[in-house]
């Protein structure tokens, strides 16, 4: 008889682990780049209290729905959808465009990592040390428009990530999140007290706190929701995969939640440290992008001890990405080695090749490609607007139609209640209705109104 090769497919070792793996995910650029930019850019309180409805009612149920699929099938994004979906229906496609998306977002996410790298460099030497948003601009004109320094940076971002991946899940990402995620709630509290107690800090509060309604337009609406599934790292496949690594003995339902509100109260914390300092030294809340970038650095310089805390600052943003970046990784990797039967490693090369080849155009789009627009756009901002406010929500609806109604309430009830040892009954009538009626509408609505289709 021939010898028979069993190798267990790898997953999350322990609970914890689970946990700091998934919040690893969710927690990155998002909260302390995106969030506090798109905060600003909207209207401040009345663009979190939309992001936190959106985060509840679509983010929340897609999110155990993806773990919920993954974890039954035990395999990657899109062998997830052909093993359980019905034979003959092309859920798969669901699978691929998550891989196409994980693509597109490696493409400029790796970019502005790269850019967070180069800054904890800049701070400890005291480059960008100046109270001058113009000079601030400068330094980081000087990094974004110069392709050679910005490309290296991405690919450095790319090899250290693959290192990681490579070790495996449990051995590379489990155990990296696990160290990583404390860490970085400690740094931003550091920072948040460090803020708060600015002398005017509570104007900053008020910003992110108090609602203005007036704010609240179609497109806002369309730009949280967007968040909402960027943050949380769903739409696409990431949690799928993540999900397929899920121990059988995991709370989904409450592994999610808790997932959730950390994720939400260190996008808050973020703001709590970025606003009040922006507002104390006077300058404009609604800088975008280079909000992190150009008004930080000035910020910071300000205070006293302030060098100190920027570097920290950029530290514990590069470990957000980082967490972040391997959920990213993972989903075309799992595909390529599970569908294609490649080695690990292969497949982490050829998708990292793949993505420093993606990643060009993006980078490029600050300096030697500045004027190639399509639509309007950079590369840089479609691969963004592309994944972020099409993919993931048309992802995000196919995943609720495909949860709620063509798996069905049976599988439902009897995965998420981990067959029947969980007594959480209310809890899956509840998620049943969101994910069948209300998260898939909502979506499509917002979508449909936001890309200005009606
Ligand atoms: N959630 C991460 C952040 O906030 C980014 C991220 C990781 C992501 N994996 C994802 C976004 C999958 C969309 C889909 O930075």
């Amino acid at each position: 008889m021939a010898k028979q090769i069993t190798t267990a497919r790898d997953g999350f070792a322990t609970r914890l682990g689970v946990l700091a793996a998934t919040l690893g995910s969710a927690v990155g650029l998002g909260n302390i780049w995106k969030f506090p930019a798109l905060t600003g850019q909207n209207g401040g309180a009345s663009f979190l209290l939309v992001y936190v409805l959106a985060t509840l009612l679509v983010g929340l149920p897609v999110m155990i729905s993806e773990i919920m699929l993954g974890r039954r099938a035990r395999a990657n994004a899109v062998g997830t959808f052909r093993q359980l979906a019905p034979k003959g229906q092309p859920w798969h496609l669901v699978g691929l465009s998550g891989v196409v998306a994980a693509f597109l977002i490696m493409g400029f996410y790796t970019d502005v990592a790269g850019w967070v790298f180069a800054y904890i460099f800049k701070a400890l030497s005291g480059e960008i040390a100046t109270t001058d948003p113009a000079v601030a601009a400068k330094a980081f004109e000087a990094l974004v428009g110069n392709p050679v320094q910005s490309l290296l940076w991405q690919w450095g971002v790319l090899v250290l990530i693959s290192v990681i991946i490579i070790a495996g899940v449990a051995q590379g990402i489990e155990r990296t999140t696990k160290v990583l995620m404390p860490v970085l709630l400690l740094l931003l509290v550091a920072v948040c007290a460090r803020s708060l107690t600015l002398p005017k800090a509570a104007e900053g509060l008020a910003f992110l706190f108090t609602p203005d309604f007036s704010k609240i337009t179609p497109n806002v609406i369309l730009m949280a929701l967007g968040l909402a599934f960027f943050k949380l790292s769903i739409g696409m496949g990431t949690m799928t995969t993540y999900g397929s690594y899920f121990r059988n003995d995991q709370d989904i339902p409450l592994t999610a939640t808790r997932v959730m509100l950390c994720d939400l109260t260190i996008s808050i914390l973020a703001g709590m440290a970025v606003f009040p300092a922006v507002f104390n030294f006077g300058f404009e809340p609604s800088a975008g992008p280079s909000l992190l970038f150009m008004t930080i650095p000035a910020v910071f310089t300000s205070l006293p001890g302030g060098q100190v805390f920027m570097v920290i600052f950029f530290c514990l943003t590069a470990i957000a990405a980082t967490g972040a970046m391997l959920s990213l990784l993972e989903v075309p990797v799992a595909w390529l080695a599970e569908s294609f039967g490649m080695p690990r490693k292969r497949a982490t090369i050829v998708t990292s090749v793949t993505l420093a080849i993606i990643g060009i155009p993006a980078t490029l789009s600050m300096s030697t490609m500045a004027n190639v627009k399509i639509f309007g756009m950079t590369v840089f901002d479609l691969y963004d607007f592309l994944s972020s406010n099409v993919l993931l929500p048309v992802g995000g609806i196919f995943i609720c139609l495909f949860a709620g109604w063509v798996w069905g309430a049976a599988n439902v009830k009897t995965e998420l209640s981990n067959r029947g040892q969980l007594l959480n009954g209310p809890i899956i009538a509840a998620f049943l209705t969101v994910v069948r009626w209300v998260s898939p509408i909502l979506v499509l609505l917002v979508l449909l109104k936001g890309l200005k289709v009606f």
